[in-house]
């Protein structure tokens, strides 16, 4: 039997608000697996240093990046710093990502803007960026981090987030096409309720009840970032080489999802 290899052995990630909750989770998964991780932030760079170090310290490498993906010279720079550093880009997981809760007449201000520039350009932002070197090594993975709220589920007042999560859906469906032919693959991961910074924010403010979001769900829990981790690696693996333009719902199987339901 041959020697197993670590599944990203050779490979570079740039993950993107990887300082906490999922990205983190996927940028520690990333590093155990063999690959150069890039590690995004946009504000905390504390919190980004101490995953960095997490991975230097488990015998990987990693390097901190600032970059607020909503400012496209910031994207540009992160890039180029990664490109440095690393070489290339083969993995781009375009998890930033921002949540404004707003009943849905009122998803017309800034606060809508503002998710429209990290939620929707900051991933085509990103996309752009790495695409062009994925084109010219006839290789690459692309992995868009959209929410069940796309799909018709989730917390009252997130419409505009919602939204904002159907246009990823989309681009990511057709951004696959447009990349396939360079031996590029774009999925997508739909996660539902994950405890991290943001759903529990979220849930706060909009007064849902996290243990009635587990009856809810057929696995009888809410989501943990690793949940979300274990199948980004999947998809930046070679185990996905022939599926693209997918999205992937991952939810422990919520059952209001089924009757469209909130
Ligand atoms: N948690 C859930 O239940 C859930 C469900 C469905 C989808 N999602 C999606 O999953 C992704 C990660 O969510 P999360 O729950 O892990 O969020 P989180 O705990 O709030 O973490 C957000 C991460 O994104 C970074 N970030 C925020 N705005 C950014 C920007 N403009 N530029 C660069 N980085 C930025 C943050 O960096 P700083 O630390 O520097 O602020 C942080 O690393 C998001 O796309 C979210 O929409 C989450």
């Amino acid at each position: 039997m041959a020697a197993s290899r670590l599944r990203l052995e050779n490979r570079v990630a740039l993950v993107t608000g990887a300082s906490r909750g999922i990205g983190k989770a996927i940028a520690l998964a990333f590093a155990e697996e063999g690959a150069a991780v890039a590690v995004n932030y946009a504000a905390n760079r504390r919190l980004a240093e101490e995953v960095c170090e997490a991975i230097a310290s488990a015998g990987g490498r990693a390097l901190c990046v600032q970059a607020d993906v909503g400012v496209a010279e910031q994207v540009d720079s992160m890039v180029s710093q990664v490109i440095q550093e690393y070489g290339r880009i083969d993995i781009l997981v375009n998890n930033a990502g921002l949540l404004n809760q707003e009943p849905s007449l009122e998803a017309t201000g800034e606060g809508f803007d503002r998710m429209v520039d990290v939620n929707i350009k900051g991933v085509i932002r990103c996309a752009a960026a790495v695409a062009e070197g994925m084109k010219q090594r006839g290789r690459g993975r692309i992995i868009n981090v959209s929410s069940i709220a796309a799909l018709g589920t989730s917390m009252p007042g997130v419409t505009g987030y919602a939204m904002t999560k159907a246009a990823v859906n989309m681009f990511n469906r057709r951004l696959a096409r447009e990349l396939g032919p360079h031996n590029i693959t774009v999925n997508a991961i739909a996660p539902g309720f994950i405890l991290t910074d943001m759903s529990r924010e979220g849930a706060r403010a909009s007064g849902t009840y996290v243990d009635g979001i587990a009856d809810r769900t057929m696995l009888r829990r809410v989501g943990e970032p690793a949940d979300i981790a274990g199948v980004a690696l999947f998809l930046a693996s070679d185990d996905s080489s022939f599926m693209t333009g997918q999205v992937l719902t991952v939810d422990g199987g919520r059952i209001d999802y089924l009757t469209h339901s909130v």
